[in-house]
């Protein structure tokens, strides 16, 4: 029997490992889905709804919903990149994202996908929430008003750099990431070569001295849209 799965998205026609998510499955085959809470080697947990497709006619996170033999999936669709759009009007709106004075400004996955998606102005009322910033580690900062909430700094730490030392706390629009310590990041053993400091796609966890080292104009997503690298089959 084989181990491939025979698939079309957007009607080309793929094939990939059994196995594989829609998301994986897609990127085999140089097809970018956008996303913001996958990340390669973290376990998926479908947060963001970003890379929501329609599978078989019915919608569903790419990046948590196994592929299946004669799948139909629809994805650069402009019913699903109106829904994405929302998605990430709604983290601009809910947070303080000011990306002209942004230290990841051009290398951000947030702005990234906001230009990718052609994005200009999000449809819903900025609401300028009040939101703390944790810079008492000497190397390390987070800074609430950039976090879209997404987890990868959490899965990061527990899942690739063996530490507990981030989760969440707090409900509904008041979630946050906080430092497993009552002296916040200072209280924990975390360096700025961890995964879970690279894993922010934001500005909100950021090594201190090092923001301008690459300067605007030659960042990752400056010269090459997100998503491109897939496309070329770099990925
Ligand atoms: S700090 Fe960054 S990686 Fe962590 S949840 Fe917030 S946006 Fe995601
Ligand atoms: S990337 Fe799939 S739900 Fe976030």
């Amino acid at each position: 029997m084989s181990d491939k799965l025979g698939f079309t998205i957007d009607g080309k026609e793929c094939e990939a490992d059994k196995g594989r998510s829609i998301l994986e499955a897609a990127a085999d085959n140089g097809v970018y889905i956008p996303h913001l809470c996958f990340m390669k080697k973290l376990r998926p947990v479908g947060s963001c709804r970003v890379c929501t497709i329609k599978a078989n006619g019915r919608n569903a996170a790419a990046c948590t919903t196994p592929l299946a033999d004669g799948m139909v999936i629809e994805n650069n669709t402009d019913e699903l990149n109106d829904l994405r759009r929302a998605i990430i009007e709604m983290l601009f709106a809910e947070g303080n994202h000011f990306c002209p004075s942004c230290e990841r400004s051009g290398s951000c996955e947030l702005q990234a996908l906001a230009y990718r998606l052609n994005i200009m102005a999000p449809r819903f009322p900025y609401m300028f929430p009040l939101r703390k910033l944790d810079a008492t580690h000497k190397s390390i900062f987070i800074d609430g008003n950039r976090c879209i909430q997404c987890g990868r700094c959490v899965r990061a730490a527990s899942e690739l750099d063996g530490k507990e030392i981030l989760g969440f706390i707090g409900r509904g629009g008041k979630v946050r990431v906080k430092a497993s310590s009552t002296r916040g990041l200072a209280g924990v053993d975390i360096s700025p070569n961890d995964e879970c400091v690279k894993a922010c796609p934001v500005g909100s966890i950021i090594v201190k001295e090092t923001a301008y080292r690459v300067p605007i104009g030659q960042r990752q997503y400056d010269a090459t849209p997100i998503g491109a690298d897939v496309e070329s089959g770099k990925a």
